[in-house]
This record gives structure tokens, C-alpha cells and sequence, in this order.
């Protein structure tokens, strides 16, 4: 590809869809984009328009993109090293989903499960086109930058793989120098951080109860979800997440918060009760959270430099997504106006 840099390009984002991410979040994708900083050419987004599929109320929606920039940073995502910005900064992003929606199938678009789970919950009528086209946006922000890898949980496996296959596809008829096709970067033990209460579904962000643990939580509150968390039968402390989910889940957390693997969590646990487990990981979650939110509160209290980070952000990422979509303008045929001609 003719943009390439040496570095391989990353792009990912999260939906400021709520005051606070969730452990998942964190665990799943943040501490991914944080490693790959060192390496890569990152670039990681706000993505609002995303936000938006779930209507949220305007003035919420402005203070959750502020507070999701304020979690990214206190995470460790470092503005002198990634390009942090606000997806709507940057026009392109809803522009080059236009060009690709019309190369996206309605069966393809509608095979989609995430959009089947929540179109199923919402009915027909309550289900808006924004929801049904959400994944080709995504390909639209992927594209823009010439991704070369994404980091992400395990449930957006299947939208990153239509990224592939409209990239592919336009790539054959427009050709080979068209896009990058991205690979995803998704890494198997800590993909998919589940559900506190029902550890056989995902810690999900649209959940309010005892399952999932908020970045934002009060510290205590937290560690009482870790205590109440469901466990399994039996009384071993082992990883084995077909048999038992529950510990598996809590081995995982405590693994990447504690910075432990588990084989030597295994080894510490032997012989020990889940209650043991629990109230250790009650105490780990809670330090790293006290930790975690005192970093938030830096950030939050001082909006002006958010905006710096922002602006400086989006200069960085409209400089590379102009490139690209006039690339794709004249690959697909749009007349250039006189003026850039
Ligand atoms: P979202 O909250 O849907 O905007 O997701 C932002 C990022 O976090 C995506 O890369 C998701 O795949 C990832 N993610 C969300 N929930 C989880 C989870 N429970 N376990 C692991 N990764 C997750
Ligand atoms: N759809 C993603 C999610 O819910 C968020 C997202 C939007 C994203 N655009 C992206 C992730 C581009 C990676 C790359 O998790």
C-alpha cells in the first residue's frame, strides 16, 4: 500500500456510551492498545457516531466522550505517542461509510449477530437503519487509516471480518492499491471478559446490575460484585473455562490486574477456597480502581487540556483521512471539483 509507514498502523475505538467503561473494556481492549503503542503507529477514537444508534440524551452524551478520553488516558493511552481523537472531528469517517454502504449486501449487512441480538430485543420499529449500518461505519474508520491490525474483544470479530470482505471486494474491482485489509488483533485469554452474574455471557456495557464492575464504581461496591460473583460446583481453583466458567472468569481478571499468569494464580490457590479467591480479588480490583480513578480525576479536572489532546488528535487523524477518501473518491469515480483537480 503506498501510505504505509514502517511502523504497522493501528486504529481502534470504544462508544462513550456510558459515564464509565467497563472492566471488560479495559481488560479486552485498553490494556491492548496500551501495549501496542510502543510499536505501533496508533490511532484511537471516540467513536460517538456510533453512540448515537442508542439515542442518547445530548448534553450525556458530550460529558460521556470527555469522560471516555479522561479513562483512555488514565489507562495508559499516552498523546505523544497515539493519535486520540473524537470520530464526528472527522468527517471522512461518515463520508467513506456512504461509499462503502454501497458496496455492502443487505443480507450481508442483515447476517450480522449483534445487530440480530439487539434488533430482535428492540422489534422492527424500534430499530433504526443507523443500528443496521453501524458495522459498515466501523469498516469506514478502519479503512480511512489504512489499518493494518485492530485491537479488539472477541464480539467484534464478525464486523472486523466484514471489514475484510469490503475491502477485499473493493479492492478486486477498484484494485489491489484500493485498501489496506486489515487484520484483527484479538487476543485469545482476555477477549471476552464475562458477566459477573452469568459467567456465560459477556460483561456487557448495556448491563446495569451486579455483573459487570465499572471502571468508575466506588471501589467497595466493587469489590461486594467480586464477593457475590457466581462461582461453579466444585471447590478446586483451576482454569478451565468449559467446566467452570465463573472462576475461570475471576482467574482471568485477577491475571491481568495483578499482573500474575495463571498457572502461578493456580499454584498460589491449590488447596484454597473460592471465598479465599474472591476476597483477594475483591482487594486487587479495588486498589486498582482507587488507583485507576485518582488518574480519571486529573484528567477531568482540567477540560482545557482534553481539548488540546483533542484538537491536536484530530489534525493528526484528518490529515491521513483526507488522503484516503480522495484516493477512494476517484477509485470509485466521483468527479473531483475544479478547484482540487
Ligand atoms: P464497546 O463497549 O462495545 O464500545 O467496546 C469497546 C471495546 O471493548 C471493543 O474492542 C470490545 O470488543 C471490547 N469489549 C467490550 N466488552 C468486553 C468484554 N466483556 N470482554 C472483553 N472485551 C470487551
Ligand atoms: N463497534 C466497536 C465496539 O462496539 C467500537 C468501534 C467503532 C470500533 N469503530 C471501531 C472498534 C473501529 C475498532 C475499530 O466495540
Amino acid at each position: 500500500m503506498t501510505t504505509q509507514t514502517a511502523a504497522p498502523r493501528i486504529l481502534s475505538g470504544m462508544q462513550p456510551s456510558n459515564d464509565s467503561l467497563s472492566i471488560g473494556n479495559y481488560i479486552g481492549a485498553l490494556t491492548q492498545w496500551v501495549a501496542l503503542q510502543d510499536t505501533c503507529d496508533t490511532f484511537y477514537m471516540m467513536a460517538d457516531l456510533h453512540a448515537l444508534t442508542v439515542n442518547p440524551d445530548p448534553s450525556a452524551l458530550r460529558e460521556r466522550t470527555r469522560r471516555t478520553l479522561a479513562q483512555y488516558l488514565a489507562g495508559g493511552v499516552d498523546p505523544s505517542r497515539s493519535t486520540l481523537f473524537v470520530q464526528s472531528h472527522v468527517p471522512q469517517h461518515a463520508e467513506l461509510a456512504w461509499i462503502l454502504s454501497c458496496q455492502t449486501g443487505f443480507g450481508e449487512a442483515g447476517r450480522m449477530t449483534q445487530f440480530k441480538d439487539k434488533s430482535a430485543k428492540q422489534g422492527n420499529e424500534g430499530t433504526s437503519v443507523g443500528l443496521f449500518t453501524y458495522p459498515v461505519l466501523m469498516a469506514a474508520d478502519i479503512l480511512l487509516y489504512d489499518a493494518a491490525l485492530v485491537p479488539v474483544g472477541e464480539d467484534q470479530r464478525q464486523h472486523l471480518e466484514l471489514t475484510r470482505n469490503l475491502a477485499e471486494r473493493m479492492n478486486s474491482r477498484f484494485g489491489e492499491d484500493t485498501f489496506v485489509v486489515p487484520d484483527g488483533h484479538i487476543v485469545k485469554a482476555i477477549a471476552k471478559i464475562y458477566d459477573l452474574q452469568n459467567p456465560t455471557a459477556k460483561m456487557s456495557k448495556s448491563e446495569n446490575g451486579k455483573g459487570t464492575i465499572w471502571l468508575l464504581d466506588e471501589p467497595k461496591k466493587a469489590a461486594k460484585k467480586i464477593k457475590s460473583a457466581v462461582t461453579d460446583a466444585g471447590t478446586e481453583i483451576v482454569f478451565d473455562p468449559a467446566n467452570k466458567p465463573g472462576i475461570s472468569n475471576l482467574l482471568n481478571i485477577y491475571s491481568v490486574l495483578a499482573d500474575k499468569s495463571i498457572t502461578a494464580l493456580e499454584a498460589e490457590y491449590a488447596g484454597k477456597q473460592y471465598g479465599n479467591l474472591k476476597v483477594d480479588l475483591s482487594e486487587v480490583v479495588a486498589d486498582f480502581l482507587t488507583e485507576f480513578q485518582a488518574k480519571v480525576n486529573v484528567y477531568l479536572d482540567d477540560p482545557a487540556q482534553l481539548d488540546v489532546i483533542l484538537a491536536d488528535g484530530a489534525n493528526k487523524a484528518k490529515a491521513v483521512a483526507q488522503e484516503t477518501l480522495k484516493r477512494i473518491y476517484d477509485k470509485v469515480g466521483l468527479l473531483p471539483p475544479a478547484s482540487q483537480a
